[in-house]
């Protein structure tokens, strides 16, 4: 499998997961400062407090992206260190250190890719209802104008949220993740009041950065019904809607999947759905982020949601099936349904058990590398197929905050010793180096 040689290929992280220095240089606390060090709310106890001290190390981090030899690096801007109370007063330390980091980018010779939002909300802003207030579409926009206006001349690609689902449903209707709710009427809100805020920030990046590349990401998750009984069937589309419909549909139709407005009621009364059709604006690309198919069945005690499970088969740490056609359905599926123009894989990788620290110089991960080879010969296959896929970032460049899971699960390329701080490269890392110089997988 060879790919084009113009396929970006990339690393991402993001601020939260990476950067520590949490109340360092005037940075407000996020909603997951605030969860973190709510007991019982995190795995092991973790906190972004430290993290991989990514805010101090980012010139070493950035040196090794540059061994690996990657085009793009996709990080993410912590909102709170820009805006400490979410809107207002301007930090601008911390507009300093993305300045930084982004020039250390430059001079590497490695693309960057902005995130403006991947979790981190200022916590004041949740202190007045966050996502599931209305007025966020003003705060976003605002927020999104200053990190524009500082970096418009050295972002390559913007991407407005990540993962708009999990912020959306994780956060307030499931509660395992900040901001830690359990109310399906504010997730729908914090779902539309995500879109909206997306509709709103495209035009601001285009006006400040007009030759850089826009869009958005969102975790795509095929949903299957785990048995042919039409119930659940039924499930199995419901979920789909939830999970996948509910945003791609208001992005590329500005309209809310049918099925599951008709079948959420009341949960959506005073919503305005029309409104949803700002969220429709031209994008010059799809982020997606692919890590599982969820199987889907009826759930009998719940009939206005339903059950979702793995698959048998070979599991990563995070109990996620590994099930490489699945993405490449997936990356067929929404050309044909939504042809995007430009689709960007943003994240995709694995969590494998390994030790807290590392003797050698190399650790190895065979069942890594595995993955990888699986899911980069479906991207080929999808590009063969006609998918216009034009890149590929590697979840994670090295190992991290894994949020509600802490620092149990190790996802990175590099492998991080947290009491040293020490980066070692994983054999998959090395694959990845010998696999961007040569494009073959
Ligand atoms: C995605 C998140 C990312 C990381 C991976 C494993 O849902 O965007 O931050 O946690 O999962």
């Amino acid at each position: 499998m060879k790919f084009p040689q113009d396929f970006l290929w990339g690393v991402a992280t993001a601020s939260y997961q990476i950067e520590g220095a949490e109340l360092e240089d005037g940075r407000g606390e996020c909603i997951w400062t605030r969860y973190s060090r709510t007991p019982g709310m995190v795995l092991d106890g973790g906190t972004g407090e430290i993290a991989c001290d990514h805010y101090h190390r980012y010139p070493q981090d950035i040196a090794l992206m540059k061994d690996v030899g990657v085009d793009a690096y996709r990080f993410s801007i912590s909102w709170p260190r820009i805006l400490p109370q979410g809107v207002g007063q301007i930090n601008e330390a911390g507009l300093d250190f993305y300045s930084r980091l982004v020039d250390e980018m430059l001079i590497k010779g490695i693309q960057p890719w902005a995130t403006l939002y991947h979790w981190d909300l200022p916590q004041a802003l949740q202190d007045r209802g966050g996502w599931a207030n209305p007025e966020i579409v003003d705060w976003f926009a605002d927020y999104t104008e200053i990190v524009v206006k500082a970096l418009w001349d050295r972002v390559k690609g913007w991407i407005t949220l990540n993962e708009p689902w999990c912020s959306a449903f994780l956060g307030y209707e499931i509660g395992r993740h900040a901001p830690g709710i359990q109310d399906p009427v504010q997730a729908y809100r914090a779902a539309h009041h995500l879109l909206l805020s997306h509709g709103a920030a495209i035009p601001i990046l285009r006006q400040h950065a007009p030759t850089a590349l826009h869009g958005i990401t969102l975790n795509l998750c095929p949903q299957q019904p785990g048995t042919d009984k039409p119930e659940d069937i039924k499930a199995a589309a419901l979920a789909e809607a939830n999970a996948n419909a509910w945003f791609l549909d208001p992005i590329y139709k500005g309209t809310y999947p049918a099925n599951l407005v008709e079948h959420l009621r009341p949960i959506l009364d005073g919503l305005d759905l029309d409104e949803i059709k700002k969220a429709a604006v031209p994008i010059d690309f799809l982020g997606i982020n692919y890590y599982m198919r969820w199987m889907v069945v009826a759930d009998p005690e719940n009939p206005s949601r339903w059950k979702s499970y793995s698959h048998e088969g070979d599991w990563t740490d995070m109990g996620w099936e590994i099930y490489p056609e699945g993405l490449r359905a997936e990356l067929v599926r929404v050309e044909n349904e939504y042809h995007p123009g430009a689709i960007y894989i943003t994240e995709n990788g694995a969590a494998f058990p390994e030790p807290e620290t590392v003797e050698g110089d190399v650790l190895e991960d065979p069942r890594r590398v595995a993955f990888y080879q699986g899911y980069l010969t479906a991207c080929g296959e999808a590009i063969e197929e006609g998918v216009p896929l034009k890149g590929y970032f590697a979840w994670s460049f090295m190992d991290n905050f894994e949020w509600g899971y802490g620092y149990t699960k190790r996802f990175g390329l590099f492998h991080v010793d947290y009491q040293t701080q020490r980066r070692t490269p994983k054999r998959s890392a090395l694959y990845y180096q010998t696999l961007l110089k040569t494009g073959q997988v």
